[in-house]
């Protein structure tokens, strides 16, 4: 029998773990799920999972060439731009099949009061005139961006709390991870009488009750647009991911 294809999925997100387990499941396929280590207890849904940075590309490379990887699989966040430009260039010199899997950005509709900003230092410009009581669920690592903004107060949603001496603004922490039910958040902009919110255009289902509920109650989003990604080949979804492990390797 040949030797088992050995796919490396670079994870972080909830597409990554779904991945992870059924494309364990494919014949004559090894999955290893990579995370970067950011949450305390993270979600492994493969049996094989390492944790921690590679070291750069010229870390990538050479964990590449020594577990033998065959294809590469990055379906990490969105905004997660880094760990996606060091994979195209790793895969790029080792040779190996590269996939990005990258779900849809969420699309305005009807309703939705949009703020579309290129960063987070663009989003916290735009606060001061739009509300004083801000809804931030941008995660833990960029709160900074943020931290002068003295005379708003925020409400902070993310899973593990800010790291010590990490600039934070003023307001409320919230740790919790996602899905999030519409009632729930809806209740949670009420309760906190929300004027605004800080949102990155993550996409997906997980997060996307907060969108329909500032829409229902006419609460403006500061939209912070995704970053660019590497050249190479793309799907958006779990189940052509499959399709390219089972046809591309
Ligand atoms: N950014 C977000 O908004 C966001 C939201 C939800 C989940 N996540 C997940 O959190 C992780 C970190 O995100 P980030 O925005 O900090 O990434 P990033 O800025 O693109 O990456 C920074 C560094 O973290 C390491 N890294 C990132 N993802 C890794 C992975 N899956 N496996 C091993 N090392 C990884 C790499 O270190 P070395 O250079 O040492 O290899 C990379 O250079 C990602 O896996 C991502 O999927 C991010």
């Amino acid at each position: 029998m040949a030797n088992p294809k050995r796919v490396l999925i670079l994870g972080g997100t909830g597409d990554a773990t779904e991945l992870a387990a059924r494309a364990a499941e494919i014949p004559g396929v090894e999955v290893i799920t990579s995370l970067a280590g950011r949450t305390r207890q993270p979600v492994v849904s493969c049996k094989s999972t390492r944790i921690g940075g590679f070291g750069g590309v010229a870390g990538l490379i050479h964990y590449l060439r020594e577990q033998q990887i065959d294809g590469l699989i990055d379906a990490t966040h969105p905004f997660a731009a880094q760990i996606s430009f060091n994979a195209a260039a790793a895969a790029t010199e080792v040779g190996i099949p590269h996939l990005m899997l990258i779900r849809p950005a969420w699309k305005r509709t009807e309703g939705d009061d949009w703020i579309e900003v290129e960063s987070n230092a663009a989003a916290a410009a735009k606060l001061p005139e739009l509300a004083q009581r801000i809804f931030l669920t941008i995660g833990r690592q960029e709160l900074a961006a943020f931290a002068h903004l003295g005379d708003l107060w925020f409400l902070m949603r993310m899973i593990d709390p800010p790291l010590l001496n990490a600039a934070v603004p003023p307001g409320k922490l919230l740790l919790e991870r996602g899905p999030f039910s519409l009632d729930d958040e809806r209740s949670l902009l009420q309760q906190y009488k929300i004027g605004a919110i800080v949102s990155k255009n993550s996409g997906g289902a997980a997060t996307y009750a907060k969108i329909i509920a500032a829409r229902e109650l006419r609460i403006p989003v500061v939209m912070v647009q995704r970053p660019q990604t590497p050249n190479g080949k793309q799907v958006d979804n779990v189940e052509n991911s499959l399709v390219w492990i089972t046809n591309g390797l």
